[in-house]
């Protein structure tokens, strides 16, 4: 897979230049799918770093939310080229889903004539999980933001998830100059769950800008 460009998300704010309706209309993805601008990602390049990191060597990864498909290129570029990365996400916010130029950027940039094999699930994350029967060492959930949403991903999908796996929650923390808030739906999952449950058999492992990495405790480590 050549590596695309992607131009990651922006921190502080307040040091970006004012955006001109030209490049606000060069967000369409559209102008992704025709190679007439980088894939936007919507995470930062620490976070793209810290997912490679994560993938490295894994063989049955889960990424929910995939939009433009910039976090896929991540986990493509660093998991077992014996792999499958299975990639969930139904494309319901185009307006005009027959031509669902989203999708269509995300399927160019993903593509997979070498390295890894990859699964297309064009499907919720709750209906995908009806069939679901595979081990999975690694899962990434950035779908439905909504904190009831993000604690249905987490209770559907790490029954499936390996002794040693991986769980990576994005926009789940507040980092300096970032945009997520205390009110996100999955910094309030986060914060339940494991911030502030020490009882729980899962623990944070590591936390990059918003992205937070889970792994279940080892016994008696509680
Ligand atoms: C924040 S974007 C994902 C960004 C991507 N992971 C990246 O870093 O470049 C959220 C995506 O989740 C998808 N989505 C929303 N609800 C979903 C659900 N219930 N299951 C799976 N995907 C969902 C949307 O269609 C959208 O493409």
């Amino acid at each position: 897979m050549n590596t695309p460009r992607i131009r990651f998300a922006e921190i502080h704010p307040e040091l970006q230049r004012p955006e001109m309706w030209t490049s606000r209309a060069m967000k369409h993805p559209f102008f992704a799918w025709a190679g007439l601008r980088p894939l936007i990602a919507q995470h930062t390049a620490a976070e793209h770093h810290a997912l490679e990191k994560y993938a490295q060597g894994r063989k049955s990864l889960v990424e929910i939310g995939v939009a433009e498909g910039a976090s896929a290129v991540a986990l493509r570029t660093a998991m077992s080229p014996e792999g499958t990365l299975y990639l969930v996400d139904p494309f319901h916010l185009s307006r005009v889903r027959t031509l669902n130029f989203l999708r269509r950027a995300a399927r160019r940039v993903v593509s997979d004539k070498v390295g890894p094999k990859t699964a297309w699930i064009e499907a919720f994350s709750h209906e995908a999980v009806v069939a679901w029967n595979r081990p999975i060492d690694f899962l990434l959930i950035d779908g439905d933001h909504r904190e009831e949403a993000v604690a249905q991903d987490w209770n559907d999908w790490r029954p499936h998830v390996m002794k040693d796996g991986i769980i990576a929650f994005h926009d789940a923390r507040l980092f300096p100059g970032g945009w997520t808030s205390p009110e996100y739906g999955p910094v309030r999952f986060v914060d339940r769950a494991f911030r502030n449950n020490p009882s729980s058999s899962w623990e944070i492992l590591e936390e990059v800008d918003s992205l937070v990495f889970v792994r279940k405790r080892e016994r008696g480590n509680r």
